[in-house]
């Protein structure tokens, strides 16, 4: 069975757009920050916290290659900084990239605690910029999402 792997980076809606189709669809799908918090029994916080973030990008890619039966996988927006991770999603199943301008992520995380990676305004850009390319050449589709609903967004991915 193929899979289909969401990617974007953080705040481009893929956990809303999976649950989502799971929803409406009733295919069934899983976010992949939440697998690796419930095998470990630890939020993603306090793993990077305690562990670092070597150690996180370590059971990200073990969980990934753990969840072989689920059909639609929502990944974290670091899922791209091991190659491996890109090469594996290539040959398993069908990338989609949720592009999502920065303007819309700034808005969308302005407040948010509970992401280790969003920083200031610099570091933001900076690996928003550096991770834009490597989503794009990863994906099979880019969904553009900026000024549409999650409604729209699925019936392009359907
Ligand atoms: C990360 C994104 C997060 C989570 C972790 C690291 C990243 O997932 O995996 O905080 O490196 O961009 P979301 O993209 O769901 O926020």
């Amino acid at each position: 069975m193929k899979q289909l792997y969401l990617i974007g980076f953080m705040g481009s809606g893929k956990t809303t757009v999976g649950r989502s189709i799971k929803e409406q669809y009733g295919i069934d799908y899983i976010d992949l920050d939440e697998a690796i918090e419930g095998r470990l029994h630890k939020r993603i916080v306090d793993i990077f916290k305690e562990e670092g973030e070597e150690a996180f990008r370590t059971y990200e890619t073990e969980t990934l290659k753990a969840l072989k039966t689920t059909p639609i996988i929502a990944t974290g927006g670091g899922i791209i900084e091991r190659s491996e991770n890109i090469s594996y999603m290539k040959e398993n199943g069908i990338i989609i990239y949720l592009k999502t301008s920065f303007d819309t992520i700034k808005l969308r995380l302005t407040r948010d605690q509970s992401r280790p990676l969003w920083k200031d305004e610099k570091q933001n850009k900076a690996l928003f910029d550096k991770r834009n390319k490597i989503y794009e050449y990863s994906a099979g589709y880019i969904v553009h999402c900026d000024n549409r609903t999650t409604k729209e967004i699925i019936e392009e991915i359907v």
